[in-house]
């Protein structure tokens, strides 16, 4: 690998912010991270769904709340939908969307998430860790 590439590489990994291992998250489960995004301190709710993994800013479209705010629990009863525990507004986990008649149609921040090797990264340039090795 050129020096180069060898960069890109190395700027690639930077941005890789490790979630857990695969088999850690089984399907209708979920994972709250605490990162920078926008260099803002937030959570990001990281779920499997169907086999699939997807990414959220933990962030109601409702007014500026974490979904798990009043109760610990992004998840309603049924495990099927995202449920924000201010309002209850309820939310297809697969698209980030309100399906209730509250702010209908509006979508939670989705990140870019990805599995490699057996671990699940989000790999959003927007979101660092909050301890981030680059800043030493
Ligand atoms: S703050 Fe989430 S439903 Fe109102």
């Amino acid at each position: 690998m050129d020096t180069t590439a060898s960069h890109r590489a190395s700027a690639r990994d930077k941005r890789k912010l490790l979630v857990c291992d695969s088999a850690e998250l089984t399907d209708r489960q979920h994972r709250i991270i605490p990162l920078l995004f926008k260099n803002a301190r937030q959570t990001a709710i990281v779920l499997r769904h169907g086999g699939q993994v997807y990414a959220y800013l933990n962030q109601c479209v409702h007014m500026v709340r974490r979904l798990d705010c009043m109760h610990d629990a992004v998840f309603d009863t049924e495990q099927g939908h995202l449920r924000c525990s201010m309002h209850g507004i309820v939310y297809d986990p697969t698209t980030g969307e309100s399906l209730s008649v509250l702010c209908s149609g509006e979508h939670l921040e989705s990140l870019r998430s990805a599995e490699i090797d057996g671990q699940v990264y989000l790999v959003d340039k927007r979101v660092r860790g909050l301890i981030d090795s680059s800043d030493a």
